[in-house]
Order: structure tokens, then C-alpha cells, then sequence
């Protein structure tokens, strides 16, 4: 028997414990900047709409409550701009990762079939279309992929790791391009409402996608912009025939988003007054750990939204990652999401003001 687990990239973060050792023996204690977790309370309304629901001993529906799927297409029309979409264009699912590690085999890609994605990446693309037996590709410009085989095409702005955004242009020349050739088209657009010196869009909005939804799915989580992380939910929105076909798969084989999760997603997703007080918290971490890096002799580029930082000192991630662990400060190798990122390391600004500060003091001298 061979285990799907052998056709997958070796799990890196563990090449990263001995920094992080390094930097939790610091007498302050470790900041750690290496993952992108929230770290900041549930909104109360969140937590009340979860409880709420606590009493629910039925089974919850794969499609998700119309209550959800009201809450998912008011969202998009408010916050996107998308405009008709229905019940039929919207998939509940349970967390976005999942979603991306699976896509690819739920669609039925397999040997022979090749999948698209951003050369610096969020590793589990790669995953994804490894773990369906399909060939990862990275690409620098979509125009310039061959379409050859190429049955999905991965977008991701704002980007995890550069937090680089993609212009409408470039989003509707990525639309015409994969329409033109008949690739299914995933934007991951996790972290839209996560703009700071430029506003994200999204694949959806009619300047992109000309108001047809043909061959795009846009795909969304509340992990980052509601702090939910812990509570998987996550959606895809888009071409009604490609969800409709994941749907029948999902009620076959389950992957149902639990009823008091649901329930919880509906009060997140029609309030924005905490996605607000979130994005303050996080625009004064960001711009804090943004000045005390470039005073410490890192050069920051792109970034301009997500919750990362993408920085270099022009040197080999690793010994960036060693000096900043020595003050205590841990960070993610830019290596980890692809050759590309081998001299950069990203800062991920989801720690507490409290870490933060000291991260922002040590670096000081
Ligand atoms: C680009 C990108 N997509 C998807 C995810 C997964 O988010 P979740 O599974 O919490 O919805 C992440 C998490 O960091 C991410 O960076």
C-alpha cells in the first residue's frame, strides 16, 4: 500500500524549532512572529451566536443554513461588490486550507493534470495538486503558462507570503486568460479585507469578472478577519456549476460545517464594526514592527495588505532568521514558500501589542 502522505513536500516548519529555541531562551521571552494565528479575543457577538446554538443534536446541512448562505451573499454584495450572487453560487466548507488541499482531488484531477499557482506561494497549493497526483506549477505571469493540461489556476491577493495585491487589470487579464482556455479559475482572497496602503478586489467584483461568474470561484475565510481561526469557516463563491457539482461530492462524503459554527458565521459575517476594531489593532502592530525592522537594516517589499511582512537583508533567510531569534524575535524563512523567497523572511504582525512592543524594543538595541 503506498500512503498519500509519500507524494507530499517534506513538512518544514520543524527545520525551524532549533530558532525557535533560540529565541524562547531569550530572558523576555520568545516573539513569536513565525505564524499568521490571531491572537486577539472572539468578538463577543461571535462567541454569543456560537452558544446560542450550542443545543444542536442534528445533523447540520453540507450547504449550510439559507440563514448562511443569506449572511455569505449579502457579504459579497456589501464588502466585494459582487453583485447577483445567489444561493446557488455559494459552498460552506470547513476552513479554506482544507479547501485548497483538496480542491484538486474533489474536482477529479489527477495523473496528466497540471495545477497552477503563484511561484511564492502559500505551500498548500502544491500540496493540493500533490496530494490528487496532479503536477504543480508555479508561474511568474499567468499569460505565460501553457495551457496544456492545465485544469486549475490558483490566484492569492492579497498574497501570503509578500502581501502583494493584484490589480483589477491584472485580475481581468487573468480571467480572460483562463476563460479563453477553459482553466477553472480559484482566486484565495483570505485576506481581502486586510488592505492597508491599497484596496484589494476581488475576483468577483463586475470590473473583473464582467458580472458572469463562469469559470471563477473566489475563496474566503473568517479565520483573519473575524478571528476564527480556531473555529473553521470558510466559504467558496462563484460558478454555480462547479460548486453545485463540489456540493453533491460534500453531501456524499460529509465535510458539513458544524450547525453552531454556522451559526457563529452568519453573526460574523453581518457585522463589520469588529472587522474594523481588528484592522486598527493590526495597522499599529504592522506599522510598529514595520519602522523597528527598517531601522534594524531590513528592507520591506510589497506588504501593502495580508498580515505579513515580507523582508530581506539581503542575505540568506536563514541567518536572518538566527539573528533575529537571538533577540527572541522568531520569523518564517521565505524559503518555505518557494526558491524565489530563499533572501526574504516574513514577519507575520498577529501577536499581542504586549509582544510586539518587546519585539519593537529589542530590535532598538
Ligand atoms: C493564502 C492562505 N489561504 C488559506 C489559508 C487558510 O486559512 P483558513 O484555513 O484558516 O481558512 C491561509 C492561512 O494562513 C492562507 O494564508
Amino acid at each position: 500500500m503506498s500512503s498519500l502522505s509519500a507524494r507530499l513536500p517534506a513538512f518544514p516548519w520543524d527545520r525551524l524549532e532549533p530558532y525557535k529555541a533560540t529565541a524562547a531562551a531569550h530572558a523576555g521571552g520568545i516573539v513569536d512572529l513565525s505564524v499568521g494565528t490571531p491572537v486577539d479575543p472572539v468578538p463577543a457577538l461571535v462567541r454569543r451566536a456560537l452558544t446560542d446554538a450550542a443545543d444542536s443534536p442534528g445533523y447540520p446541512t453540507v450547504w449550510g443554513t439559507p440563514a448562511l448562505r443569506d449572511a455569505i451573499t449579502g457579504w459579497c454584495a456589501r464588502r466585494l461588490g459582487a453583485e447577483g450572487v445567489g444561493h446557488a453560487h455559494v459552498l460552506p466548507v470547513v476552513g479554506s486550507k482544507e479547501l485548497v488541499a483538496w480542491l484538486p482531488t474533489q474536482l477529479g484531477l489527477g495523473a496528466g493534470d497540471r495545477v497552477a499557482h503563484p511561484r511564492l506561494a502559500y505551500p498548500t497549493y502544491e500540496v493540493g495538486a500533490r496530494a490528487a497526483g496532479a503536477e504543480p506549477v508555479p508561474y511568474d505571469d499567468v499569460t505565460e503558462l501553457d495551457p496544456a493540461g492545465l485544469r486549475l489556476l490558483w490566484l492569492n491577493s492579497p498574497s501570503n507570503p509578500t502581501g502583494r495585491v493584484l490589480s483589477a487589470d491584472e485580475l481581468r487579464t487573468a480571467v480572460a486568460w483562463a476563460r479563453a482556455h477553459g482553466v477553472l479559475l480559484v482566486s484565495d482572497e483570505c485576506y481581502l479585507e486586510l488592505g492597508w496602503d491599497t484596496e484589494p478586489v476581488s475576483v468577483l467584483h463586475p470590473d473583473v469578472c464582467g458580472g458572469s461568474y463562469e469559470g471563477i470561484v473566489a475563496v474566503h475565510s473568517l479565520s483573519k478577519r473575524s478571528n476564527l481561526a480556531g473555529y473553521r469557516a470558510a466559504f467558496a463563491v462563484g460558478d454555480a456549476a462547479v460548486l453545485g457539482d463540489l456540493l453533491l461530492l460534500r453531501k456524499h462524503g460529509g465535510m458539513m460545517t458544524p450547525a453552531p459554527v454556522q451559526a457563529a458565521a452568519v453573526a460574523a459575517l453581518g457585522d463589520d464594526a469588529h472587522v474594523a476594531e481588528q484592522r486598527a489593532r493590526y495597522a499599529e502592530r504592522r506599522t510598529a514592527l514595520r519602522g523597528a525592522l527598517e531601522a534594524y537594516g531590513l528592507r520591506i517589499e510589497h506588504s501593502e495588505a495580508s498580515l505579513y511582512l515580507w523582508a530581506t537583508r539581503d542575505e540568506p533567510c536563514w541567518d536572518t532568521v538566527g539573528d533575529l531569534a537571538r533577540h527572541g524575535v522568531l520569523v518564517a524563512p521565505g524559503e518555505f514558500y518557494g526558491e524565489a523567497g530563499a533572501r526574504f523572511v516574513r514577519v507575520a504582525f498577529t501577536a499581542t501589542d504586549e509582544r510586539v512592543e518587546a519585539a519593537v524594543k529589542r530590535l532598538a538595541g
